[in-house]
C-alpha cells in the first residue's frame, strides 16, 4: 500500500531522549498523534519526512525505508508545517502554479492549481494576493500547495493552530474529503477536539512512546471505571474522583469526600475522551486506590 505508513522502535535524543522507542502503524484514513507541548510531534514528522536522522529504529512509507531511501520516500508524501511557504506578492494562483512548475508539473501545473482551488474553494481568492488573505484562506491554500503532487501521504502538523473556530472547521472539511478521496493523512494536534473531529485513531504521545493507540471509543474504554464526580447546585463539576468500577474503589472514593464536600451534589459517569486524554497524555488521575 503506497499510503503505509509503519514505524518501528524510533529513538532520537538531542540534549534529553525525545523519542524513546515509538511503535505505530496507519495503513489509511486519518490518524491524529496527540501529545502535550513538547511531546515529540514535530520530531516524529520530522524523522517520516527525512528531515531529521533518527539515532535508531526505522520507518517506512508505501514500504520505502525514510532513513535508507529518502528520495524515493519523498515522492509519496507532502507535508505542511506552521511555517508556510508561499510568496504573499504572488496571487494564491500563481503561487500553486509556481510550485508546480517547480515539481515538474510542467503546462499541466496551471490546470492542476485551478482543480485544487477550486476544490478547496478558493477559486475567487485565487485570483487575489495571497498578502490579502486570512490565516485560514493562507493554510487551505497551504493544503492546496501540498496536494499538487498527488502524495499517498499527508503530514499536517498541526493545521489548525491560530485559526479561528470558523477556519478550522473549514480546514476539517477539507482534511475529511482529502481522506475520503483516499489520501493517509497523519497530522498532530494539540487538541482533543480536533483529533475527534477528525481522526479514525488516536495515537498519544507521551515520554517518548506511543502510551495509547485505537479509536475515540477504545481509548475512552480504556480509562475503565466510572467516576465518581461532585456537583454543585447548578450541576457543574466541583471534584471527580476516579474508580477501577469495583465497589470497593467506589467505597474508597465516598471516603475521600472532604468535610467542605458534603453538601455538594453526588454522580457517577463514564469517562469522556477528556478524561482519557487527561489521564494518558498529561497527568495520572487521581484514582480512589
Ligand atoms: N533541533 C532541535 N535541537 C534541540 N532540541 C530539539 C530540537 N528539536 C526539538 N527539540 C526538543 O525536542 C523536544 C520535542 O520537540 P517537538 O518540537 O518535537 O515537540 P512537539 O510535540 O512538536 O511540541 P509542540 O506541541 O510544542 O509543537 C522538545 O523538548 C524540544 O525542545
Ligand atoms: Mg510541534
Amino acid at each position: 500500500m503506497d499510503g503505509a505508513i509503519e514505524i518501528d522502535d524510533i529513538t532520537k535524543s538531542y540534549a534529553d531522549p525525545v523519542l524513546r522507542g515509538v511503535d505505530l502503524s496507519h495503513e489509511s484514513g486519518v490518524l491524529a498523534l496527540l501529545g502535550a507541548n513538547g511531546a515529540g510531534k514535530t520530531t516524529l514528522i520530522s524523522i517520516l519526512t527525512t528531515l531529521v536522522r533518527p539515532d535508531g529504529g526505522s520507518a517506512r512509507i508505501g514500504g520505502v525505508d525514510v532513513v535508507r531511501e529518502p528520495a524515493a520516500t519523498r515522492r509519496l508524501f507532502a507535508v505542511t508545517g506552521q511555517e508556510t511557504t508561499l510568496d504573499d506578492l504572488l496571487t494564491g494562483r500563481e503561487n500553486l502554479v509556481m510550485i508546480g512548475r517547480l515539481l515538474g508539473l510542467g503546462r499541466a501545473a496551471g490546470r492542476r492549481a485551478d482543480a485544487l482551488l477550486e476544490q478547496l474553494d478558493l477559486a475567487a481568492a485565487g485570483r487575489r494576493r495571497v498578502a490579502t488573505y486570512s490565516g485560514g484562506m493562507r493554510r487551505r491554500l497551504d493544503l492546496a500547495a501540498s496536494l499538487l503532487s498527488r502524495p499517498a501521504v499527508l503530514f499536517l502538523d498541526e493545521p489548525t493552530t491560530g485559526l479561528d473556530p470558523v477556519s478550522r472547521r473549514r480546514v476539517w472539511e477539507d482534511v475529511r474529503a482529502l481522506a475520503a478521496a483516499g489520501t493517509t493523512v497523519l497530522l498532530t494536534t494539540q487538541t482533543l477536539d480536533e483529533a475527534e473531529a477528525l481522526a479514525d485513531r488516536i495515537a498519544i504521545l507521551r515520554d517518548g512512546r506511543i502510551v495509547a493507540d485505537g479509536t475515540a471509543e477504545e481509548l475512552t474504554a480504556g480509562v475503565g471505571g466510572q467516576r465518581l464526580v461532585l456537583q454543585d447546585a447548578a450541576g457543574a463539576e466541583v471534584r471527580g474522583i476516579d474508580t477501577d468500577g469495583t465497589a470497593a474503589s467506589l467505597a474508597r472514593a465516598l471516603s475521600q469526600i472532604r468535610p467542605e464536600e458534603q453538601d455538594l451534589g453526588v454522580a457517577l459517569r463514564s469517562p469522556t475522551l477528556d478524561d482519557a486524554f487527561l489521564a494518558l497524555a498529561h497527568e495520572t488521575p487521581e484514582v480512589a486506590a
